[in-house]
């Protein structure tokens, strides 16, 4: 069990980059989604004790993390976002030169896990070949690989499945569920599918702040008869913006599907709809950002 409360962190540039994050996080996968610039790489690091907050705590099974850093990377796995490797140097050499570097000094054991991640996945028919030279699919599969080595109980993976296509992403999903069973995984993400395939349990975080935590279907059974859809002309959709709380608009077949949260039938024309993790998603950071506007923290 991971609890992290009140950690907040201001970059030396002055930017105010977690804001009292409070979150508590047990057994499995759990999906922190947030927009670029949330804070996700910085409650990640700050984690992973790369970096310190300036104020907050972070326990994690009874260890204090930040003030015994070196204890809590013993059994810390973790994959960030911009994963660099050497060049040239095969996927066997590096998971053993990376086992070396997390203390596993015996050389059969260290043999012997390296053998079964690349197994794990799915890389033994690549083992001889450069990391630098794997396709994206590829290479974050390595980088789970890697994060797994040493037999961690908590593993921070950081937007991972940017950039890959679907089918190197539902790989990776498999991975990353299977990997999950015993162990608490973090997974960052702005990718919303993500979580709704994966996580039993998420966050959202925008501009530093944990807006919402909980299961993502209680969160969108909140939302059980409030969300409303109408396929509108583009013309119409700005004033739909300034008279409703429009949730999210998208183009269909070249007209534009229009997400509304009302209680009851905002106008003719729109039906409600089963809602879904999008409008969760939408929603709250909408709200988010009309109380900033108005000068009400959320
Ligand atoms: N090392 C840094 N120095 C200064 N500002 C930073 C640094 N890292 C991140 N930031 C800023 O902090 C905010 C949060 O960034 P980040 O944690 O990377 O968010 P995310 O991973 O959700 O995109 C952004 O405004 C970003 O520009
Ligand atoms: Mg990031």
């Amino acid at each position: 069990m991971l609890s992290i409360s009140n950690l907040s962190k201001t970059y030396a540039n002055g930017v105010h980059a977690l804001k009292g994050v409070e979150l508590t996080i047990g057994t499995g996968l759990f999906g922190l989604l947030g927009p670029n610039g949330a804070g996700k790489s910085t409650l990640m690091r700050t984690l992973a004790t790369l970096q310190e907050p300036d104020t907050g705590e972070i326990v994690f099974d009874g260890l204090d993390v930040i003030r015994d850093p070196e204890r809590h990377r013993r059994h810390l796995g973790y994959l960030p976002q911009d994963f660099g490797v050497y060049p040239g140097v095969s996927a066997y050499d590096l998971l053993e030169h990376i086992a070396v570097l997390k203390g596993m000094s015996d050389k059969k054991t260290r043999r012997e896990q390296v053998e079964a991640l690349l197994e794990q996945t799915n890389l033994t028919s690549h083992r001889k070949k450069a990391v630098s030279s794997f396709s994206g699919g590829m290479r974050q599969r390595f980088g789970i690989a890697q994060a797994l080595l040493g037999d961690p109980k908590l593993i921070i993976v950081d937007e991972p499945t940017a950039g890959l296509d679907p089918e190197e992403r539902n790989r990776f999903h498999n991975l990353l569920s299977e990997v999950s069973e015993n162990i608490v995984v973090i997974l960052s993400t702005h990718i919303v599918e993500d979580v709704r395939q994966l996580c039993p349990r998420m966050a959202i975080l925008a501009e530093g702040r944990v807006l919402r935590a909980g299961a993502p279907r209680t969160l969108i059974a909140e939302l059980e008869g409030r969300v409303w859809r109408k396929t509108a002309d583009k013309s119409a959709v700005g004033a739909y913006r300034r008279s409703l709380q429009v949730i999210s608009t998208q183009l269909y077949e070249g007209r534009t599907l229009v997400h509304v949260l009302h209680d009851g039938q905002p106008e003719q024309g729109f039906e409600v709809v089963e809602p879904n993790l999008e409008d969760v998603y939408f929603s709250i950071l909408r709200t988010n950002a009309t109380a900033a506007e108005t000068g009400h923290a959320a």
